[in-house]
């Protein structure tokens, strides 16, 4: 009797031992990981997007002596990443670009005081909300008695940042008014003191923010019916794992009480005292003047060699090759820089190519300087008189040795000041590159704008610095045409 019992404890024993091993491997592992929680355990970063113009959510600000994204969505970002045990870079788009972004697996996340909504809903995944708040519509004090109700802006053109719930809420609620979108809101600000426009809707912290540092704005008394509003992060689909761990995190900072922390520390930023504009900001130029060079750089040299390579093939006997040169040139051309510069960015993503934003904005400036610069080329051994080949053929030279040494030397004058001329463009040009992020010029005005809550001024600095970058250069070529002329 007592060994039969012995055994059946021994089975029973075994059984849950079995059990208990088996079972977490079949299991409970599933639900362990999925794809893009371990891209991110594997690649021990979190990339998160944002699109820092949406103080105190994020903004640019300086933090010791160095410009840094700062705001509450970027605390909750940090406390995030610490919690799955990884580092957090932050990457910087418009907003109307980070879905796509998203999308393509560029970033893991969007933590940019996105709404959950139904459209977006179908694209991605959103975790448990971690704020809500109300709409309101920044005016001129001036019409502070103008503006009591939705139905007073009638006939007015009002604001909105572009794909934005706001943007939604103007067309819906604000009856007979025009919905002006852009894509910075800044931008919005700027045209309100202008009188471009007579209201931006905004998410009310960031209204508050504006109102806060410029006098001359107040807060209309307008409520919207649909206008509570909630936040959220967003995710790709199908990834219940990273939910599940996102949204723990958010349980502990509800929990914790941590929001209250994280938005007097954006309060606080928002509000440093300003020291003088230039001294402030003079970095934010210095940085997007050399981002700017080094992409005209960039583009100019590697489009010249592939434009030379192009002009070649269009010049030569093989037709399918000329054919293809031809259609990629004309194409290049027909279609705009920006759309171009989605496709390289966005594109590469699609076919599993990592590009960061800047070598996306080089591939996308060469290849389309390029084009141009297969032009500038050809033209240039064109324009060489017909009758200089039939003379240096009739002087016994080959073909090759006739355009070696008499058709080639003759077109470097046409082709080099027009190239001088392409190099001046792709300065200008590589503004669009602003679009997904890399941190030229453009970008960096708005950063300034978004810092220093003048929406103005940094442009007009960015123009100036521009100027003095192309007039320095088409005074440099000047100088260097002349020189080749004296040669003569
Ligand atoms: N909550 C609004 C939306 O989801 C606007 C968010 C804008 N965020 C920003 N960082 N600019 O449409």
């Amino acid at each position: 009797m007592r060994k039969k019992q012995i055994k059946w404890v021994l089975a029973i024993m075994a059984c849950l031992l079995t059990l208990g091993t088996v079972m977490p491997v079949g299991f409970v592992k599933a639900e362990e990981t999925d794809a893009e929680y371990q891209k991110i355990k594997d690649a021990g970063e979190l990339v998160v997007g944002l699109s820092a113009d949406y103080a105190p959510y994020e903004f640019h600000a300086e933090v010791n002596g160095t410009d840094t994204i700062v705001g509450f969505d970027v605390s909750i970002a940090q406390k995030i990443a610490d919690d799955l045990g990884v580092k957090l870079k932050i990457e910087e788009l418009g907003f109307d670009a980070l879905l796509g972004a998203l999308k393509t697996g560029k970033i893991d996340l969007i933590i940019s005081g996105m709404t959950p909504t139904e459209e977006r809903l179908k694209e991605v995944d959103f975790s448990d909300p971690y704020l809500t708040s109300s709409q309101k519509v920044v005016i001129r004090k001036a019409d502070a008695d103008k503006y009591k109700t939705v139905n007073d802006f009638k006939g007015q053109s009002v604001g909105a940042q572009k794909q934005t719930t706001q943007e939604e809420l103007v067309k819906t609620e604000l009856v007979g008014a025009t919905a002006v979108s852009l894509q910075k809101v800044p931008d919005l600000i700027m045209n309100l003191t202008n009188k471009k426009v007579e209201g931006v809707v905004l998410e009310q912290p960031v209204a508050e923010a504006y109102v806060d540092r410029d006098s001359s704005l107040t807060l209309a008394d307008v409520t919207f019916e649909n206008g509570t509003k909630q936040t959220a992060i967003a995710m790709p689909k199908n990834s219940p794992v990273l939910k599940e761990k996102i949204n723990a995190s958010i349980k502990e900072i509800d929990d914790k009480g941590l929001m209250k922390t994280y938005q007097a520390e954006a309060n606080k930023l928002m509000f440093q005292k300003d020291q003088n504009f230039f001294q402030k900001y003079y970095k934010y130029y210095v940085n997007g003047a050399g981002y700017t060079i080094f992409l005209a750089i960039i583009g100019v040299f590697f489009g010249a060699i592939f434009g030379a390579i192009l002009a070649l093939i269009k010049l030569g006997k093989i037709r399918i090759l000329r054919w293809i040169a031809t259609a990629y040139i004309e194409y290049v051309r027909g279609t705009p820089l920006l759309v171009q510069i989605f496709i390289v960015y966005f594109g590469s993503g699609i076919i599993g190519i990592d590009l960061s934003k800047l070598a996306a904005g080089c591939i996308a400036l060469a290849l389309n300087s390029a084009a141009y610069v297969a032009e500038i080329i050809r033209a240039g051994i064109s324009a060489v008189n017909k009758g200089q080949m039939e003379a240096a053929r009739s002087l016994g030279m080959n073909q090759r040795q006739a355009m070696q040494f008499i058709i080639f030397p003759q077109a470097i004058k046409n082709i080099l000041p027009a190239l001088g001329n392409e190099f001046v463009t792709v300065i200008k040009e590589s503004s669009v590159v602003s679009v997904i992020g890399v941190s030229e010029l453009i970008f960096q005005a708005g950063n300034v704008q978004g810092a220093s809550f003048k929406p103005f001024l940094p442009y007009v600095i960015v123009s100036l610095i521009y100027f003095v970058l192309t007039f320095s250069m088409s005074r440099l070529l000047g100088v260097a045409e002349r020189r080749m002329n004296t040669n003569d």
